[in-house]
């Protein structure tokens, strides 16, 4: 990691007007945890309270993944937690086309800068950025969640992981079980590759 890249990268983000939800936002959300980590998250947008705070997952839904974090055995110094989006939608609607678009660069410097091994999507709108562009045959999160995918790259092989966004279990208590079950897939991907 190039520390002074990764410097640029935040300015960047801190200064965006790429698009219009820049004007709306109280702040904006770059990410936490450890850029130098093997295992990259991905959500989809700050909430209320990322956006007050300028930190991702620090809501409820955030309270949860804290959760299904620590019953995998992940601490935040061994992953990375970004969103596609950097700044919130108004009222938590759903990440608009052209507000990933102009968002993307954002997205792809940090995922080249960490370099990670393994990049979970949380929620749909993150599995689609990604299964776009790993080039992985995409379909509902339903039938493609909890499993690795491998993709090769120059860089080396990854794997890309679907996985539920943690705000459903929060509506759903059902889920809570499955996406516990879901991140072990983490665990597993670490101990089996030794990554
Ligand atoms: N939901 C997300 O997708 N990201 C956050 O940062 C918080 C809630």
């Amino acid at each position: 990691m190039d520390k002074e890249e990764w410097k640029q990268l935040l300015n960047e983000i801190y200064s965006c007007k790429r698009c219009p939800l820049h004007a709306t936002k109280k702040n904006y959300v770059a990410g936490k945890g450890n850029p130098n980590a093997k295992i990259l998250l991905i959500g989809e947008a700050p909430g209320r309270e990322e956006d007050i705070q300028g930190e991702p997952f620090v809501g409820r839904a955030g309270k949860f993944l804290d959760v299904l974090l620590k019953e995998t055995g992940l601490s935040l110094n061994e992953v990375y937690i970004t969103n596609i989006l950097k700044c919130r939608p108004p009222e938590n609607r759903d990440p608009m086309e052209n507000e990933i678009e102009a968002c993307r660069p954002h997205l792809e410097k940090a995922i080249s800068l960490i370099d990670p091994k393994v990049i979970a999507a949380l929620g749909r709108h993150s599995m689609n950025f990604l299964f776009n562009k790993y080039n992985i045959a995409g379909g509902k999160i339903s039938m493609l969640h909890g499993k690795a995918f491998p993709v090769d790259s120059i860089k080396g092989r990854k794997y890309i992981v679907a996985l539920y966004h943690p705000a459903v279990a929060l509506y759903n208590p059902q889920m809570k079980d499955l996406l516990k079950k879901d991140f072990s897939v983490l665990k597993d991907i670490r101990n089996s590759y030794n990554i």
